[in-house]
């Protein structure tokens, strides 16, 4: 079969395709063919060697997120047959309840083999069936984004109607963060370095918006916009670089998931947070039962997941190229077959 594998840290050229055999599924587990898989902020900070969890460099194939059918199950496998179709978790020993010690150490593109291949074994427990609707393409987006978005709207302080929600860019976990605050029935403002996407981000369900590089104060148009009193949630992807502003567009009480380091900034002072009373919870990616919790929702409001571009499996170095660039508004994936 065609893979992809990653030897080391050699940036936008790390990814070699490489023929492999095609592996054969074990007592529980299930063999799945990947039609589709998409690419997350992390395949680029793996690729430059700034990811901050485990990696087993060597022969790894990269890649967290892929949906496809399956087309061969093991001895005692119960939950799954021939022909459904899934998705991977992003952390395969992640099935519920609180997060699992291990869970970086059970992540698909990094700690193990990924889904940059055009077949894999999954024990069965490491998937989910994926909402009808959706094309093998669209169900790519779920694993890393969408679960992320969902667990930082639903998992510290769960968002409730009425509520606000800030966004930061336009990348796959803010847009899917925007479609989930949207179903929920709350207000929406959102951020980007773009007009053009920031059009994109109201057609998709933002109420407000702000352009952060005609605003680099943000934080005073989110004081604006709510009157003074700022958001009930932040959905924070940018770390240092934003988190200041973030805590102080938040209203006391308000809740941030922290959720990633697009942006580089000075060291936060704690007493920022303590000044907004607000409560900042680190949030990694989400478990099995979040991700069908979050299913249940795509499928019944109809979301769709937000495909900027689709490219071929022998363009997928262009790909991450095209991640690397920042043009896209939501998912950038590889289509395999
Ligand atoms: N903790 C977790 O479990 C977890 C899970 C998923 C992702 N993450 C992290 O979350 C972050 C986002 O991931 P992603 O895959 O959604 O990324 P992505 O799709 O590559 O998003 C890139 C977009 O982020 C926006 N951006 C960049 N710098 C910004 C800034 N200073 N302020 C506001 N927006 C900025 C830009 O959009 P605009 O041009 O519209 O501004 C850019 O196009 C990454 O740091 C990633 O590592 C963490």
């Amino acid at each position: 079969m065609h893979a992809y594998e990653i030897a080391g840290a050699n940036g936008l050229e790390s990814w070699k395709s490489v023929e492999r055999a095609k592996p054969e599924p074990g007592r529980g587990q299930v063999l799945v063919k990947l039609h589709a898989v998409s690419l997350n902020y992390r395949d680029l900070l793996i690729a430059n060697g700034q990811y901050p969890f485990a990696v087993n460099f060597g022969s790894l194939i990269p890649v967290s997120d892929g949906a496809g059918e399956i087309v061969a199950v093991g001895e005692g496998v119960r939950h799954f047959k021939g022909g459904e179709r899934v998705a991977a978790l992003f952390s395969q020993s992640w099935l519920g309840g609180a997060q699992v010690s291990d869970m970086w150490h059970t992540a698909l593109g990094g700690a193990i083999d990924g889904v940059l291949t055009e077949y894999q074994v999954f024990s069965e427990d490491g998937l989910v069936t994926v909402p009808d609707q959706l094309s093998y393409e669209q169900a790519a987006t779920l694993p890393c984004a969408a679960v992320t978005a969902w667990n930082a709207l639903y998992f510290g302080k769960p968002l409730v109607a009425g509520e606000t929600v800030l966004t930061l860019g336009t990348g796959g976990v803010s847009v899917f963060a925007i479609q989930f605050a949207r179903a929920a029935g709350a207000r929406v403002i959102a951020t980007s370095s773009s007009d053009a996407k920031l059009e994109k981000a109201r057609a998709l369900g933002a109420h407000e918006t702000i352009n952060y590089r005609q605003h680099p104060d943000w934080e005073k148009e989110v004081a604006r916009l709510t009157d003074g009193l700022g958001v009930d949630h932040v959905v924070e992807v940018g770390g240092t670089g934003t988190l200041p502003r973030s805590i102080a567009s938040t209203r006391p009480g308000g809740h941030i998931g922290l959720v990633g380091l697009l942006a580089q900034g000075e060291p936060i002072d704690p007493l920022a947070i303590l000044g907004a009373s607000c409560s900042v919870r680190g949030v990694a990616v989400g478990s099995r039962e979040m991700f069908e919790a979050m299913n249940r929702v795509i499928a019944l409001h109809r979301i769709e997941p937000v495909v900027d571009r689709v490219f071929g499996f022998d363009q997928a170095s262009a790909a991450l190229a095209y991640l690397a660039d920042a043009g896209h508004v939501g998912k950038v994936v590889i289509r395999i077959a």
